[in-house]
């Protein structure tokens, strides 16, 4: 099989390589005569462990070539991956110019040619482009998509420096698209790739490498954070991180990363603010710690704005406690968007077994009555009292009512804060937190 490369520069060239070596052949497709005049020299357009020999082999072997023709590369070849640079605009945009002139040009080059050709998008592209590159190719080339061509996502995740390595050692290999013949022949390409395949949505596949560098720049500026509060207090910052990380079952896992409500309870608040504490008193400047419970609002501000865009005045919720499994009220993100709607002259009726007034102690107690007062004028005591008094139920809970009950309900508003039901998602009137 012939695979066409747009682009030879750090992903460009690495892929040249390491497809080569694998037994593709290889056109190499770049607008820099330089970086061409290199390739079909044997010699790699970028500094990267490894590549050198792949590039030569190739070369020499007559796998690899390099040109600026792309009507030539896109004709004799049976996919296209676009690698071109997708750099930030002024105004922090990315600028995709590079990736519509090769959608142009491989439009053009389709126009003349009558097998299916896939497209593979190597590029950070955002979230719609995949079918805006789609829509350019056959305006140019008047061919279908689907039919005669097929534009994929498939986002690259090697880092410099490691990258042929990166390359065949992915955390998995991810194709975004609809067309699922075009996706596994794709596929096939990464046969000697470890690492699982995933295919999925084109939205998803755009958009994880934006989420996925965000998170590993977050990781980076947490880090860096928590060793300036480290060296003010004399500890080694590198000995407290390993410490960190070796707690795998919280800390470095996807414990915490399931889509929900707020944060709340007696520890994460308490805590959060306490490190915030020790930040400021040892004049040490944290703004990601300082403006996490900023984003834990803003979840909660979200949830208060879709109950009143409901119109609705009467609030029935299932569940107050900061989560299931738990009688603790304390620091609960529910009790806070009830004091909200209360705040705001709405009706608040809230069922939870799993409080009892009369057995409530200590801080708990406390926390309850101090920020809703008359709390047992709210508490019902049953899920189908709950349900008579409220035009809005808000689900906070699944121990507390069975989802077969939920399904049943009629003619209310349901808003779901903890997303944990896809089939709720199919009923009538239906606010999901993040549907
Ligand atoms: N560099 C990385 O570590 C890395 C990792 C993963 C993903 N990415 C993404 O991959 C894409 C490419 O990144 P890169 O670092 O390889 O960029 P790069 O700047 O090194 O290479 C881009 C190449 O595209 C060429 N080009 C521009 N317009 C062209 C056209 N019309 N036809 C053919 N070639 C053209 C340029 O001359 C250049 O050689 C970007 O979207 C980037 O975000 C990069």
């Amino acid at each position: 099989m012939t695979i066409s490369v747009f682009g030879i520069g750090y992903v460009g060239c690495v892929s040249l390589g390491c497809l080569a070596a694998d037994g593709y052949d290889v056109i190499g497709v770049d607008t820099n005569s330089a970086k061409i005049d290199l390739i079909n020299s044997g010699i790699p357009t970028v500094l990267e462990k490894g590549i050198d020999e792949k590039i030569n082999y190739g070369v020499s072997e007559k796998k690899i070539i390099a040109t600026d023709d792309f009507k030539y590369a896109v004709r004799n070849s049976e996919i296209s991956v676009i690698c071109v640079g997708t750099p930030l605009d002024r105004d922090g945009a990315l600028n995709l110019s590079h990736v519509f002139t090769v959608a142009k040009q491989i439009g053009a080059a389709l126009k003349s040619k009558k097998e299916f050709h896939i497209v593979s998008v190597r590029s950070s592209v955002p979230p719609g482009t995949i079918s805006q590159i789609g829509n350019i190719i056959a305006a140019e080339s008047k061919r279908i998509s689907g039919k005669d061509f097929s534009v994929l996502a498939n986002p690259e995740f090697l880092r410099e420096g490691n990258a042929v390595n990166d390359y065949y050692n992915p955390p998995y290999t991810l194709i975004g698209g609809n067309d699922k013949m075009a996706m596994s022949k794709l596929a096939e390409i990464y046969s000697s790739v470890n690492g699982e395949v995933i295919f999925s949505d084109i939205k998803n596949a755009e958009l994880i490498k934006f989420v996925n560098n965000s998170f590993h720049a977050l990781k980076v500026s947490f880090t860096n954070e928590a060793a300036n509060i480290c060296s003010k207090l004399g500890i080694d910052a590198n000995e407290f991180m390993e410490l960190f990380v070796k707690d795998t079952k919280l800390n470095i896992s996807s414990e915490y990363m399931k889509p929900g409500f707020a944060y709340g309870g007696s520890c994460l608040p308490k805590d959060l603010s306490a490190l915030k504490n020790i930040a400021s008193s040892n004049k040490v400047t944290a703004p990601i710690i300082d403006s996490i419970s900023i984003s834990n609002e803003s979840i909660i501000n979200k949830a208060f704005e879709l109950i009143i865009n409901t119109g609705k005045k009467d609030i029935g919720f299932i569940g107050i406690t900061f989560k299931d499994g738990t009688d603790d009220v304390r620091n609960s993100p529910y009790v806070s968007l009830a004091k909200k709607l209360l705040d705001k002259r709405y009706s608040v009726k809230i069922f939870d077994s799993r409080i009892n007034l009369e057995n409530l102690t200590g801080a708990n107690k406390e926390y309850l009555f101090k920020e809703l007062p008359v709390i047992s004028d709210y508490l019902l005591h049953s899920y189908r009292e709950l349900l008579s008094e409220s035009e809005v139920i808000i689900v906070n809970s699944y121990e507390l009512v069975k989802k077969s009950e939920l399904m049943k309900i009629k003619n209310k508003i349901i808003v779901d804060l903890i997303f944990a039901d896809e089939s709720l998602k199919s009923k009538e009137n239906y606010i999901g937190l993040y549907a």
